[in-house]
């Protein structure tokens, strides 16, 4: 039985509404989200696609590279992202390896992403070397978000660089899109690629192509969440943008609450409840050991004294 949203409910976006705001001339801003609460506020904020990137491994988690997430992490963080957007559609990340190394196995992740996780798209990374895997998920039934330029789970092979600089690698990029987009892709992220040669792809083909690091002629944008919201003392690429400062207001936060707390100003009177007094009186009339004897005698344990 299909449900209806009610009527204060929106619809969930699909990808045939991504496809009308690209229909629309309309450029596309996707964030990555990670958990429940900041779903939630993204979906508020009106963004229209949230993705569960495998980046959470980095950002999140603390691994080194993309390469050590498992599927079941993505899956339970794909759960939180869906419980929390009411609106945005869904699209998560196939992790390393999760793909790519036979069709029957690939297909099997992606369905648990969609039916387990209850993504509503999946992203893959590879351009022509993925073109197959995308083909056979997406005659499933599964929108598939393409992935190249950088690759970040291809790390070991590219390192951490713009790609497509060079006649062939350039020529290498164009191909490796037009192959997502031929394989079915519903639109396609481009990753540290130069702004020209991302212009020139985002011309050459009928889906949105979403940048990051990839300049201003991209259908759309996508950005890591942690890095738009300035949560990282250490590191912010160079195509990332701090639209706020949320490491040191949650620092100042943090040390504020650890004074308060040695000061004794925390909790006050308006963060506590109190009892009436009788009751209290009450309470406290009977000596520590009486009142023990009560807590043994009520679970049934022979005192000391009786054995
Ligand atoms: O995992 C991720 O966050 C991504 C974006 C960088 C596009 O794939």
């Amino acid at each position: 039985m299909s449900q209806s949203p009610s009527p204060m409910q929106a619809a969930r976006l699909t990808i045939a509404s991504i496809a009308r705001l690209y229909s629309q001339g309309e450029r596309i801003a996707m964030l990555t989200a990670y958990d429940y609460p900041t779903a939630r506020t993204l979906d508020d904020a009106g963004i229209p696609m949230l993705l569960v990137g495998d980046s959470l491994g980095q950002v999140m988690l603390g691994y080194d590279t993309t390469v050590r997430v498992t599927m079941t992490e993505m899956l339970h963080h794909t759960k939180a992202v869906v419980r929390g957007a009411r609106r945005a559609l869904v699209v998560t990340d196939m992790p390393f390896l999760s793909y790519g190394v036979t069709p029957e196995a690939s297909l099997e992740n992606a369905g648990q992403l969609m039916s387990e996780g209850g993504a509503g798209a999946i992203k893959l990374e590879g351009g022509e070397r993925s073109a197959r895997t995308i083909e056979t998920i997406v005659r499933a039934g599964i929108p598939v978000m393409g992935h190249v330029g950088l690759t970040p789970q291809s790390i070991h092979q590219l390192g951490h660089r713009v790609q497509g600089k060079t006649v062939e690698a350039g020529r290498q990029v164009i191909a490796d899109a037009l192959a997502v987009q031929q394989a079915g892709a519903f639109a396609i992220v481009l990753e540290l690629v130069p702004e020209q040669l991302a212009a020139a792809i985002t011309e050459r083909l009928h889906i949105p192509t979403i940048g990051i690091g990839a300049g201003a002629g991209c259908s759309g944008q996508v950005q890591v969440i942690t890095d738009l919201l300035g949560m990282s003392a250490e590191f912010t690429p160079k195509h990332a943008r701090h639209y706020a400062e949320l490491h040191s207001i949650i620092k100042s936060a943090a040390e504020a609450y650890e004074a308060d707390v040695i000061s004794g100003n925390f909790p006050g009177p308006a963060e506590s409840s109190r009892m009436d007094e009788a009751t209290l009186s009450e309470i406290l009339a009977q000596t520590p050991s009486a009142r023990l004897e009560m807590v043994e005698a009520s679970r049934g344990i022979p005192l000391d004294r009786d054995l």
